[in-house]
């Protein structure tokens, strides 16, 4: 990320879903609170023309999978919950407005936002400006992957360490090294039995075929110019063998036949995700 400003990819990723919420039918995702938390400019723009971002050929595909990897970590979120988890840590939260519509309060989940500061005050100030609240227990907690561990951003923001707790990881870990990905995951897997994460990771480029290369390099070129180059990239079964040897006992990877097979099943629009990522959740 550019130092101290906030993060560009995550008002893109936000308006991929409030896109959603207006484009496509059935939802994958239902998010109530999509469209305002784009801002008040944003979203009428959004309204008056909500194609307007579909700006490639592959848009579609992009928003299906920023619509597809929430979905499936708040599903594993509510499956969480029901086995005594707390806590909810969302990882590189963005414009995540999952603590805005919160169905546990009072006390059943506590919900933490751990993200860049310059990006976590970006948000605090677009909160107050358009009016959101959380409906439940939210504290942030500002990290900086690269300098920081989660395990010090999180002890002054009132982690219970000793809570069986949930993480998510959204759009985050290919815009940080690899050591970064890998400390933060090993923290997650000393968390109490129980605990999990979801996140998404970008594949490999050597593992890529030459169509699915070109396709990344286009991306890839998209998100440098914002100042946010991918770093790190991973092959599926050796992150598979390093969430297990992490003591992980029970690791999912979802790559996107997975993702179509769950989520987009029998559309009439023919939305579905591509093949550049996978969603992986491991469980303590
Ligand atoms: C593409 S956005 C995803 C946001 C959100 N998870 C979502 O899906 O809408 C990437 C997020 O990663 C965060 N991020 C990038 N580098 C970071 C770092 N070094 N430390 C903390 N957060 C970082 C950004 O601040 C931003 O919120």
């Amino acid at each position: 990320m550019k130092e101290n400003r906030p993060s560009a990819t995550a008002q893109r990723v936000a308006m991929q879903r409030a896109a959603h919420q207006l484009l496509d039918d059935p939802k994958v995702f239902d998010d109530p609170v999509a469209l305002r938390i784009i801002g008040k400019e944003s979203a009428s723009a959004l309204q008056a023309n909500p194609r307007q971002y579909e700006t490639t050929k592959l848009s579609p595909y992009l928003r299906a999978f920023v619509a597809a990897r929430s979905r499936h970590a708040e599903d594993e979120l509510a499956l969480g919950v029901r086995r005594g988890v707390r806590q909810y840590v969302i990882l590189g939260a963005g414009l995540d407005t999952f603590a805005y519509r919160n169905p546990y309060p009072g006390g059943v989940l506590h919900v933490f936002e751990v993200d860049h500061p310059a990006t976590q005050t970006w948000k605090q100030a677009r909160l107050d400006e358009i009016g959101i609240t959380p409906t439940g227990d939210l504290t942030f907690a500002p990290v900086d992957f690269e300098t920081q561990t989660l395990a010090d951003g999180l002890r002054g923001a009132g982690y219970d360490p000793g809570k069986c707790t949930f993480f998510s990881w959204l759009g985050v870990t290919e815009y940080l090294t690899t050591e970064a990905v890998m400390a933060t995951l090993r923290f997650i897997a000393s968390a109490p039995k129980g605990s999990g994460i979801v996140f998404d990771y970008m594949i490999s480029p050597s593992l890529l075929t030459p169509a699915q290369r070109t396709r990344f390099d286009a991306l890839a070129r998209r998100v440098g110019s914002a100042g946010e180059p991918w770093q790190a990239f991973f092959d599926p079964e050796l992150l598979t063998k390093d969430l297990r040897a992490m003591s992980f006992g029970s690791v999912e990877d979802i790559g996107p036949d997975e993702i179509n097979a769950r989520y987009f099943k029998d559309r009439k629009d023919g939305l579905r995700v591509g093949s550049l990522s996978h969603v992986m959740k491991a469980q303590v």
